[in-house]
């Protein structure tokens, strides 16, 4: 089974059907899900922010949604992000699915592995015939752009950044930046969950244009992006 976790602007998995919703109680605190159903196959839907949305991205408690669907016995993980762009040439509602992220997150709870002495291995933090399936159903999607590859930054936020430091992630070989692939990618790859991840622009990184970013825009920029998201899930359960 898959599970799809929604983050800003994908609070409600409206799409589904048969939705129930329960609480899954872990060793690292309990967490919300919803399972239901698209295009006949079974999903679970975790929302990152909470239900009703109210963890900021560095207060979301990732140990225990990634131990929920563990317990839930799920077999992929898809992450969906709403991002903004460090290479100037994407465009608001343009897909990325990243292969790469650079992690920029600090004082987060950020390992399973608090006394055992292990070291994971996250050459690929994500899984590659996971995304090489995503990548095949966006690439048959005729009206979804964006670029199947990419380096997700993940910053602390939960402020946004500053035009230097959007340029130094763009130095560093930064695609898009947002505040939530990590610790969840290691996580995942910590319990051995295949995770892959699908952003969605919703606004051009600080600096790049002239215009300081409101939360309003981002706002009304979410909807197309998310539309287009939803249209790859569906294809890959359609697929699957
Ligand atoms: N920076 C970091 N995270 C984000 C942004 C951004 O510009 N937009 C959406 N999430």
């Amino acid at each position: 089974m898959l599970a799809v976790i929604g983050g800003t602007g994908f609070a409600e998995f409206s799409q589904l059907e048969n939705i129930t919703g329960s609480v899954v109680s872990t060793g690292y605190g309990d967490v919300y899900v919803e399972q239901g159903e698209l295009h006949g196959q079974k999903l679970v839907f975790l929302p990152r922010h909470g239900h009703p949305p109210r963890f900021l991205p560095h207060r979301i408690n990732y140990r225990a949604n990634i131990d929920a669907l563990v317990k839930l016995n799920v077999q992929r993980v898809l992450a969906v992000t709403a991002v903004g762009s460090v290479d100037p040439s994407l465009q608001v509602a343009d897909l990325v699915i990243p292969d790469q992220i650079i992690d920029y997150t600090y004082g987060r709870e950020h390992t399973f592995y608090e006394d055992e002495l292990t070291h994971i291995d996250l050459t690929y933090p994500y899984d590659t015939e996971f995304r090489a399936e995503l990548i095949h159903c966006a690439e048959q999607l005729q009206n979804v752009s964006g670029v199947w590859n990419g380096v997700y930054g993940c910053t602390q936020g939960p402020r946004l950044e500053t035009a230097a430091e959007i340029k130094r992630l763009y130095n560093d070989g930064c695609t898009i930046v947002g505040m939530t692939a990590m610790p969840e990618a290691a996580l995942a790859r910590e319990r051995d969950l295949p995770y892959a991840g699908i952003s969605f622009i919703v606004n051009a990184g600080a600096g790049i244009e002239d215009e300081p970013i409101e939360m309003d825009v981002i706002k009304e920029n979410l909807d197309v992006g998310l539309g287009r998201v939803v249209q790859v899930i569906g294809a890959y359960l359609k697929s699957s």
